[in-house]
């Protein structure tokens, strides 16, 4: 379709695709690498769907060269990947292992002179296990500076060649499943804990930030957040009531961290009275006013419906990557709100609302809370993709990242700064708990049972419509 009355995309808009270390990379014990808190959870039977794991994943550390050629081909402005914490420092401190960083300066080299910009994800969920075992990963203030270290290498490396960095994946998802949900390493069921971690994740994130200010003073910073805007499910006074309550407890909670170094009253007074707030010492506001970010990175998927809770009820809110819209006792305290199904919204195979005005709405909150530019750092489908006679025919995919990109369409005429967007994701890969039947890609990995390293990759209908896309600055939707 054609939208003649609309504006165009920005000349310098970031056309991408996203992937992450562990759900692609393979490898997992290559050239000095150590074990991260994943390789050694999906290795404990029952943890993921058919005990699946990233040892070999879709093998991009051994064919860096070709998916590269292939983002080339679909000619990309932007690819955002991740960085393994474990490659560059095995045991997550001490010696700096310098094939690591070989192989990504490699992969930052191919991608500069095949004219895409790298974003870099420094932190996208693989903490060394060596620091898990140590001092327990983010329940320790000693990740503070660890991860610092590890973060100062990266930009003292990369600080010349890359100018997007994205520091933390989606804090509250990997915090959330972490430790509260019990489903993502090291599988605690803890609120408090939750809340705690949270808390010494924010504050790594701000003293990485504040190195960033130091060693890559023209570069530009930000989160991943997993953004979900929320909606009441009737216009019940208390129902909109619930709304605000989710809105503040799953996105303001994270993001006026990030932005202005502080929590939201009305959420902190309530996990005061459950006795779960985050403890406090001296300096750390301070310290946190040191994250500023220079843009908002968000990963967005889905809206969130919710209705009052009752006061004996059940409390709080659906997790991106499970989708699952979960509920769990609230220890005894009126809860804030209660999820539920949004009835005027259809879902994906997956059970995943399908909102791409909510990507909108949410970008215009964030707007005119932060007045930040937004990089919309992951969105796209998840499918049981079918190959057929050696083509993929994934409309469906087509018409979903057609109607998200509208959307930004709208909101840039709304004012809001879109400075770019990453699909998710660029070739398939795996989903950290649903193994390789969820496909995302452009590109499609033929995966054979008795050929474990066939890996073949085939494009997708999508990877043409999207290399279309790119080549009409967007004319084309
Ligand atoms: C967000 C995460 O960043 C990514 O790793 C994951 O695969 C996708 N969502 C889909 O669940």
């Amino acid at each position: 379709m054609h939208h003649e009355h609309k504006q165009p995309f920005p000349e310098n808009f970031l056309w991408g695709s996203a992937s992450a270390a562990y759900q692609i990379e393979g490898g997992w014990d290559q050239d000095g690498k150590g074990p991260s808190v994943w390789d050694v959870y999906t290795k404990q039977p029952g943890t993921t769907y058919m005990d699946t794991n990233g040892d070999i994943a879709v093998d991009h550390y051994n064919r860096m060269e070709e998916d590269v050629a292939l983002m080339a081909e679909m000619g990309l402005k932007t690819y955002r990947f991740s960085i393994a914490w474990t490659r560059i420092y095995p045991e997550g401190r001490g010696e700096v292992n310098e094939a690591g960083l070989a192989f990504y300066e490699r992969l930052i080299d191919l991608l500069l002179d095949n004219h895409i910009e790298p974003i870099i994800t420094v932190y996208h969920w693989d903490l060394p296990q060596a620091l898990m075992d140590e001092y327990g990963g983010w329940e320790s203030r000693k990740i503070i500076d660890d991860f610092n270290d590890y973060c100062v290498t990266l930009f003292q490396r990369f600080g010349e060649k890359v100018k997007y960095w994205v520091t933390l994946n989606e804090q509250n998802v990997f915090i959330g499943l972490g430790y509260k949900v019990g489903l993502h390493p090291p599988g605690v069921k803890d609120e408090k804990r939750m809340h705690q971690a949270n808390h010494i994740a924010s504050l790594a994130n701000a003293k990485a930030v504040e190195s960033f200010r130091k060693y890559v003073p023209n570069g530009k910073v930000g989160p991943s957040f997993a953004l979900s805007p929320v909606y009441p499910r009737t216009s019940h006074p208390e129902d909109v009531l619930a709304a605000e309550n989710a809105e503040e407890m799953m996105n303001h909670w994270y993001m006026d961290v990030y932005v202005h170094g502080k929590y939201p009253e009305v959420i902190w007074a309530h996990l005061e009275r459950k006795g779960t707030a985050p403890e406090l010492q001296e300096g750390d506001l301070e310290l946190l006013k040191q994250g500023a970010p220079d843009f908002m990175g968000i990963n967005y998927y889905q809206s969130t419906t919710v209705e009052r809770n009752p006061l004996d009820g059940v409390a709080e809110g659906k997790m991106n990557t499970t989708g699952k819209k979960g509920t769990s006792s609230d220890s005894g305290v009126p809860g804030l709100f209660k999820t539920c199904r949004n009835p005027d919204l259809t879902t994906t195979n997956w059970d995943w609302e399908i909102d791409p005005v909510g990507l909108r709405i949410g970008m215009r909150r964030i707007h005119n809370r932060y007045q930040l530019p937004i990089l919309i750092s992951e969105n796209g489908l998840g499918e049981f993709d079918k190959l057929e006679n050696g083509r993929i025919h994934d409309d469906y995919r087509i018409d979903y990242i057609a109607s998200h990109l509208q959307q930004i369409q709208e909101a840039l005429q709304d004012g809001v700064d879109v400075i770019g967007y990453c699909t998710w994701s660029f070739t398939d890969l795996l989903s950290w708990l649903n193994g390789y039947q969820k496909r995302y890609g452009f590109v499609y990995i033929d995966r054979d049972e008795k050929d474990v390293r066939n890996l073949r990759r085939i494009k997708k209908d999508s990877f043409y419509w999207y290399q279309d896309i790119i080549q009409s600055s967007g004319e084309k939707l």
